[in-house]
């Protein structure tokens, strides 16, 4: 019997650990691996919730949040810290994900130890370096360290290929936040949901850095203004902690009716609260894989995304960062039974629930010549 592959799985902000916690458990439960958790905590309070859900301890947690990091902060501090984790465990493969400064400092720390990386939602793209911003290079950056490529669907692999990655060291495995969504989905009940008064509830997160400034102020007052022509609609926020955030929504939205501002919710709430919202408005990547797996039609805050599957299969709208035109795809959706049918009723391009486990044969296949896993294709 060979000896296990010994696989780090370094995460640190609360979406990478939601995303990789079902690959933990995946290659935990393998008699195949050894699972070494890496937790650069490039995110506290929001990291730790999910890590207690999802009931992992981080083998090593290299503590790097401050209030208000820069860019440069998390890369040096993550850079210069897991060097050192890196070259105690001396694993056989690290897996990051996706487009964190975590996820890339993390990478070019193990590159620069020889130590190959495996990339977990490997292959998104947008058309601009600077939106999502630093996200698009951290995620392309990623992509030139790895040797393995976990694309979620079937587009990242094409981007990937199109950037002459070699076909063989890309598995296309769906995206392993669908596994987590539906595991947490399964225990949830009405009573973990946040409860609004009103019979409909828009729910709004919106937290990049790209909408600092007037991006973010018109999403607040086209926010404001359509729950403020309808008594029936009413809005939940979650707000990013990051401090620019809070002060810009609150300073637009505190006190406005049937607005509520909320502490950012532990994970199983927001399943919960999704369930029973009508739709999700919102600038967050997540976001518009999770909710249309409940069939919440998604308005992406933004002028581009990097998931433009959604678009095509219907699931998301890119309502863009002006007022006007974020109210006029609020009220289409709100008014018209016909156009939000549509778009709940389209199929979820983004996964099975099955991607951690196509990780974990994938990782087998790749460096121990096991057979590949059946690839993740998506309903038509
Ligand atoms: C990071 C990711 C982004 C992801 C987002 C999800 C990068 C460059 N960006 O952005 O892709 O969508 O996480 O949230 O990696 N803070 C706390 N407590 C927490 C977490 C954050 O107080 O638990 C505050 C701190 O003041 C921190 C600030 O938020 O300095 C910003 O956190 P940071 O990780 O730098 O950026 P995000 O905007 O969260």
């Amino acid at each position: 019997m060979k000896s296990p592959l010994v696989v780090a799985v370094v995460f640190g902000t609360r979406p990478d650990a939601v995303k990789m916690a079902p690959v933990v458990a995946a290659l935990s439960r393998d008699p195949r691996f050894r699972c070494v958790t890496i937790a650069t905590a490039q995110h506290r309070e929001m990291l730790d919730e999910v890590l207690d859900l999802f009931g992992i301890t981080a083998e090593y947690d290299l503590g790097v949040m401050t209030e208000g990091q820069t860019l440069t902060d998390v890369t040096t501090r993550v850079l210069e810290r897991i060097g050192t984790v890196l070259a105690d465990v001396r694993p056989d493969v690290v897996l990051v994900h996706g487009d964190t400064t975590t996820s890339t400092a993390a990478a070019l720390a193990a590159y620069y130890q020889k130590i190959p990386v495996g990339h977990v939602e490997a292959g998104l793209r947008t058309s601009t370096i600077y939106e999502p911003f630093p996200e698009e290079v951290n995620r392309r950056l990623t992509g030139v360290l790895a040797t393995y490529h976990f694309a979620p669907t079937p587009l990242a692999r094409h981007n990937l290929l199109r950037e002459g990655k070699d076909a063989t060291s890309i598995i296309v495995t769906g995206n392993t936040v669908i596994d987590a969504f539906m595991q947490i989905h399964a225990s949830v009940s009405d009573a973990d949901a946040v409860a609004v008064s009103t019979p409909r509830m828009i729910f709004a997160e919106a937290h990049r850095r790209e909408n600092l400034g007037e991006p973010l102020e018109a999403i607040c007052r086209a926010f404001k203004r359509v729950v403020g022509e309808r008594p029936d609609v009413s809005l939940v926020w979650p707000v990013h902690p990051n401090p620019p955030i809070v002060e810009a929504v609150r300073r637009n939205l505190e006190g406005v009716p049937r607005v509520l501002l909320m502490q950012p919710l532990g994970y199983r709430r927001l399943v919960a609260t999704i369930a029973h919202a009508t739709l999700v408005a919102t600038d967050s990547g997540g976001l518009q894989e999770e909710a249309p797996t409940l069939g919440k039609p998604v308005l992406v805050l933004r002028r581009v995304t990097e998931r433009p599957e959604g678009l095509q299969a219907g699931t998301l709208r890119l309502a863009g960062i002006r007022e006007e035109e974020i109210v006029g795809h609020l009220s289409e959706l709100l008014d018209d039974k016909a156009a939000y049918q549509k778009m709940a009723k389209a199929a979820n391009p983004y996964g099975d629930g099955k991607a951690s486990q196509r990780i974990a044969q994938g990782l087998q296949a790749l460096l121990r010549g096991a057979p590949l896993p059946d690839e993740f294709i998506p309903a038509p």
